[in-house]
Protein backbone atom coordinates (compact mmCIF):
# COMPACT_ATOMS: atom_id res chain seq x y z
CA UNK A 1 0.00 0.00 0.00
CA UNK A 2 1.46 3.49 -1.19
CA UNK A 3 0.08 6.50 1.15
CA UNK A 4 1.21 9.92 -0.11
CA UNK A 5 0.99 13.07 2.71
CA UNK A 6 1.43 16.23 2.06
CA UNK A 7 1.29 18.82 5.08
CA UNK A 8 1.12 22.17 4.83
CA UNK A 9 2.01 25.31 7.91
CA UNK A 10 -1.00 23.36 9.98
CA UNK A 11 1.26 20.60 11.23
CA UNK A 12 4.20 23.19 12.23
CA UNK A 13 1.52 25.55 14.08
CA UNK A 14 2.11 23.51 17.12
CA UNK A 15 5.55 23.82 17.22
CA UNK A 16 5.57 27.54 17.29
CA UNK A 17 5.99 28.38 13.66
CA UNK A 18 3.41 30.79 12.18
CA UNK A 19 1.10 29.45 9.36
CA UNK A 20 0.40 31.58 6.45
CA UNK A 21 -3.88 32.48 6.75
CA UNK A 22 -4.62 32.35 9.72
CA UNK A 23 -5.53 35.37 11.93
CA UNK A 24 -2.41 35.84 13.13
CA UNK A 25 -0.98 34.28 10.01
CA UNK A 26 2.94 35.58 8.21
CA UNK A 27 0.83 37.30 5.28
CA UNK A 28 -1.09 39.40 8.46
CA UNK A 29 2.60 40.76 8.77
CA UNK A 30 4.52 40.76 5.81
CA UNK A 31 3.09 41.59 2.46
CA UNK A 32 3.37 38.87 0.19
CA UNK A 33 4.52 40.58 -2.66
CA UNK A 34 7.66 42.41 -0.99
CA UNK A 35 9.30 38.78 0.82
CA UNK A 36 7.63 35.90 -1.48
CA UNK A 37 8.06 36.84 -4.79
CA UNK A 38 11.00 37.53 -7.14
CA UNK A 39 9.84 40.77 -7.55
CA UNK A 40 9.69 41.19 -4.18
CA UNK A 41 13.41 39.84 -3.88
CA UNK A 42 15.14 42.13 -6.97
CA UNK A 43 13.54 45.56 -4.93
CA UNK A 44 14.68 44.76 -1.78
CA UNK A 45 16.91 41.66 -1.00
CA UNK A 46 17.71 43.10 2.39
CA UNK A 47 14.28 43.13 3.34
CA UNK A 48 13.91 39.85 2.02
CA UNK A 49 16.59 38.19 3.31
CA UNK A 50 15.60 39.93 6.98
CA UNK A 51 12.51 38.23 6.75
CA UNK A 52 13.85 34.57 6.04
CA UNK A 53 16.60 34.97 9.09
CA UNK A 54 13.36 35.49 10.81
CA UNK A 55 12.20 32.39 10.54
CA UNK A 56 15.47 30.26 10.02
CA UNK A 57 15.85 31.73 13.79
CA UNK A 58 12.05 31.05 14.32
CA UNK A 59 12.90 26.96 12.91
CA UNK A 60 15.84 26.87 15.10
CA UNK A 61 14.43 27.47 18.15
CA UNK A 62 11.40 25.34 17.77
CA UNK A 63 11.18 21.42 17.72
CA UNK A 64 9.21 19.06 16.22
CA UNK A 65 5.50 18.36 17.78
CA UNK A 66 3.68 14.66 18.36
CA UNK A 67 2.38 14.92 14.70
CA UNK A 68 5.66 14.78 12.59
CA UNK A 69 7.05 11.95 14.84
CA UNK A 70 3.75 9.87 14.27
CA UNK A 71 4.83 10.37 10.59
CA UNK A 72 8.31 9.70 11.21
CA UNK A 73 7.01 6.44 13.31
CA UNK A 74 4.60 5.60 10.27
CA UNK A 75 7.33 5.74 8.00
CA UNK A 76 9.58 3.01 10.09
CA UNK A 77 6.82 0.80 10.60
CA UNK A 78 4.29 0.83 7.77
CA UNK A 79 4.62 -2.29 5.51
CA UNK A 80 4.46 0.08 2.60
CA UNK A 81 5.53 3.17 0.77
CA UNK A 82 5.17 6.62 3.09
CA UNK A 83 6.30 10.07 0.83
CA UNK A 84 5.63 12.99 2.63
CA UNK A 85 5.85 16.19 -0.15
CA UNK A 86 5.45 19.47 2.20
CA UNK A 87 4.44 22.97 1.33
CA UNK A 88 6.70 23.46 4.49
CA UNK A 89 9.99 25.40 4.64
CA UNK A 90 10.69 24.11 7.69
CA UNK A 91 12.98 20.89 8.77
CA UNK A 92 10.68 19.66 11.95
CA UNK A 93 9.84 16.83 9.09
CA UNK A 94 13.44 15.82 9.02
CA UNK A 95 14.17 16.34 12.54
CA UNK A 96 11.31 14.01 13.67
CA UNK A 97 13.14 11.22 12.28
CA UNK A 98 11.08 11.53 8.22
CA UNK A 99 13.58 10.53 5.44
CA UNK A 100 11.06 10.28 2.47
CA UNK A 101 10.57 14.21 2.34
CA UNK A 102 9.94 16.43 -0.51
CA UNK A 103 9.94 20.09 -0.24
CA UNK A 104 8.21 21.17 -3.21
CA UNK A 105 8.46 24.75 -2.02
CA UNK A 106 12.03 24.59 -1.08
CA UNK A 107 13.99 24.77 1.99
CA UNK A 108 14.49 27.37 4.41
CA UNK A 109 17.75 25.73 5.55
CA UNK A 110 19.26 25.74 2.71
CA UNK A 111 20.68 28.87 0.08
CA UNK A 112 20.72 29.37 -3.72
CA UNK A 113 22.47 30.76 -6.31
CA UNK A 114 20.90 32.89 -8.91
CA UNK A 115 23.83 32.58 -11.31
CA UNK A 116 24.55 29.15 -11.28
CA UNK A 117 21.37 27.47 -9.22
CA UNK A 118 24.06 25.92 -6.93
CA UNK A 119 22.14 25.15 -3.60
CA UNK A 120 24.25 24.51 -0.39
CA UNK A 121 22.80 24.52 3.47
CA UNK A 122 22.16 28.27 4.58
CA UNK A 123 23.63 29.81 7.10
CA UNK A 124 22.04 30.93 10.20
CA UNK A 125 22.09 34.47 8.49
CA UNK A 126 21.91 35.27 5.17
CA UNK A 127 23.17 39.11 3.47
CA UNK A 128 22.39 40.15 -0.16
CA UNK A 129 25.87 40.27 -0.87
CA UNK A 130 26.80 36.64 0.08
CA UNK A 131 29.14 35.09 -2.41
CA UNK A 132 28.16 32.16 -3.95
CA UNK A 133 30.55 29.56 -2.13
CA UNK A 134 30.69 28.05 -6.07
CA UNK A 135 30.88 31.04 -8.39
CA UNK A 136 31.95 33.50 -5.64
CA UNK A 137 28.71 35.81 -7.42
CA UNK A 138 26.77 37.69 -5.26
CA UNK A 139 23.65 36.49 -6.46
CA UNK A 140 22.33 33.99 -3.67
CA UNK A 141 19.02 33.97 -2.03
CA UNK A 142 16.98 31.61 0.43
CA UNK A 143 16.25 28.17 -1.47
CA UNK A 144 12.33 28.97 -0.95
CA UNK A 145 10.28 29.05 -4.50
CA UNK A 146 8.05 32.20 -4.34
CA UNK A 147 4.98 32.63 -5.80
CA UNK A 148 5.20 32.75 -9.29
CA UNK A 149 8.15 30.26 -9.33
CA UNK A 150 7.86 26.73 -10.18
CA UNK A 151 7.65 24.38 -6.92
CA UNK A 152 10.41 21.19 -6.91
CA UNK A 153 9.44 17.75 -8.22
CA UNK A 154 6.09 17.91 -9.61
CA UNK A 155 6.32 15.27 -12.33
CA UNK A 156 7.62 12.88 -9.67
CA UNK A 157 5.01 14.06 -7.34
CA UNK A 158 2.13 13.69 -9.97
CA UNK A 159 3.43 9.71 -10.32
CA UNK A 160 3.58 9.16 -6.88
CA UNK A 161 -0.12 10.46 -6.62
CA UNK A 162 -1.01 8.30 -9.69
CA UNK A 163 0.24 5.17 -7.66
CA UNK A 164 -0.97 6.16 -4.22
CA UNK A 165 -3.33 4.17 -2.64
CA UNK A 166 -4.05 6.54 0.09
CA UNK A 167 -3.63 10.35 -0.14
CA UNK A 168 -3.83 12.52 3.06
CA UNK A 169 -3.35 16.18 3.19
CA UNK A 170 -2.20 17.82 6.69
CA UNK A 171 -2.68 21.20 8.03
CA UNK A 172 -2.87 23.43 4.89
CA UNK A 173 -5.51 25.33 3.75
CA UNK A 174 -6.12 24.63 0.33
CA UNK A 175 -5.22 27.71 -0.89
CA UNK A 176 -2.30 27.47 -3.07
CA UNK A 177 -1.86 25.12 -6.54
CA UNK A 178 -0.91 23.01 -7.36
CA UNK A 179 -0.97 21.45 -4.00
CA UNK A 180 -4.41 21.93 -3.89
CA UNK A 181 -5.20 20.15 -6.59
CA UNK A 182 -3.30 16.89 -5.50
CA UNK A 183 -6.63 15.43 -3.70
CA UNK A 184 -8.08 15.79 -7.35
CA UNK A 185 -5.24 13.46 -8.84
CA UNK A 186 -5.25 11.28 -6.58
CA UNK A 187 -9.04 10.04 -6.47
CA UNK A 188 -9.07 10.47 -10.08
CA UNK A 189 -6.67 7.43 -9.77
CA UNK A 190 -8.65 5.30 -7.30
CA UNK A 191 -6.68 6.51 -4.01
CA UNK A 192 -8.73 7.04 -0.87
CA UNK A 193 -8.30 10.45 0.03
CA UNK A 194 -8.50 11.88 3.86
CA UNK A 195 -8.35 15.31 5.28
CA UNK A 196 -7.00 16.13 8.84
CA UNK A 197 -6.91 20.07 9.59
CA UNK A 198 -8.25 22.13 12.31
CA UNK A 199 -11.31 22.75 10.06
CA UNK A 200 -12.40 22.38 6.92
CA UNK A 201 -10.16 23.58 4.28
CA UNK A 202 -11.10 25.13 0.92
CA UNK A 203 -10.96 21.24 -0.65
CA UNK A 204 -12.30 20.01 2.24
CA UNK A 205 -15.73 18.53 0.20
CA UNK A 206 -13.09 17.11 -2.63
CA UNK A 207 -11.72 14.73 0.31
CA UNK A 208 -13.55 10.71 0.65
CA UNK A 209 -13.59 11.41 5.18
CA UNK A 210 -12.54 15.05 6.61
CA UNK A 211 -11.21 14.99 10.08
CA UNK A 212 -11.14 18.63 12.39
CA UNK A 213 -8.68 18.87 15.06
CA UNK A 214 -5.11 20.11 16.04
CA UNK A 215 -2.58 17.91 13.87
CA UNK A 216 -0.85 16.84 17.49
CA UNK A 217 -4.04 14.86 18.50
CA UNK A 218 -5.53 13.92 14.76
CA UNK A 219 -2.15 12.89 13.57
CA UNK A 220 -0.95 10.33 15.89
CA UNK A 221 -4.65 8.90 16.49
CA UNK A 222 -4.65 8.26 12.72
CA UNK A 223 -0.60 6.12 12.84
CA UNK A 224 -2.24 4.23 15.61
CA UNK A 225 -4.94 3.38 13.64
CA UNK A 226 -2.80 3.02 10.58
CA UNK A 227 -0.17 0.70 12.65
CA UNK A 228 -2.88 -1.60 14.79
N1 LIG B 1 -3.45 21.55 13.46
C1 LIG B 1 -3.96 21.28 12.22
N2 LIG B 1 -4.22 22.25 11.31
C2 LIG B 1 -3.96 23.53 11.67
C3 LIG B 1 -3.44 23.88 12.94
C4 LIG B 1 -3.20 22.81 13.86
N3 LIG B 1 -2.71 23.04 15.08
N4 LIG B 1 -3.32 25.24 12.99
C5 LIG B 1 -3.73 25.72 11.80
N5 LIG B 1 -4.13 24.70 11.01
C6 LIG B 1 -4.65 24.75 9.64
C7 LIG B 1 -5.48 25.99 9.35
O1 LIG B 1 -6.85 25.73 9.64
C8 LIG B 1 -5.25 26.16 7.84
O2 LIG B 1 -6.22 25.42 7.10
O3 LIG B 1 -3.52 24.82 8.79
C9 LIG B 1 -3.88 25.52 7.61
C10 LIG B 1 -2.79 26.56 7.33
O4 LIG B 1 -3.11 27.15 6.10
P1 LIG B 1 -2.12 28.25 5.49
O5 LIG B 1 -1.75 29.21 6.55
O6 LIG B 1 -2.74 28.72 4.21
O7 LIG B 1 -0.78 27.43 5.15
P2 LIG B 1 -0.54 26.48 3.91
O8 LIG B 1 -1.82 25.81 3.47
O9 LIG B 1 0.60 25.59 4.25
O10 LIG B 1 -0.07 27.51 2.77
C11 LIG B 1 0.34 26.94 1.53
O11 LIG B 1 1.00 29.11 0.72
O12 LIG B 1 1.87 31.07 1.40
C12 LIG B 1 2.16 29.93 0.67
O13 LIG B 1 4.21 28.93 0.25
C13 LIG B 1 3.30 29.20 1.26
O14 LIG B 1 3.54 26.83 1.60
C14 LIG B 1 2.67 27.93 1.79
C15 LIG B 1 1.43 27.78 0.93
Amino acid sequence: MNIVILTGAGISAESGLGTFRDDDGLWAKYPIEQVATPEGFQNNPALVHDFYNARRANCAGSAPNPAHTALARLEQQFQGEVLIVTQNVDDLHERAGSRAVWHMHGRLNHAKCQSCDHTWPAPAQMQPDDPCPNCRAKTTRPDVVWFGEMPYFMEDIYARLHSADLFVSIGTSGNVYPAAGFVEQASRAGAATLELNLEPSLGASTFAQCRTGPASTLVPEWVNGLLR
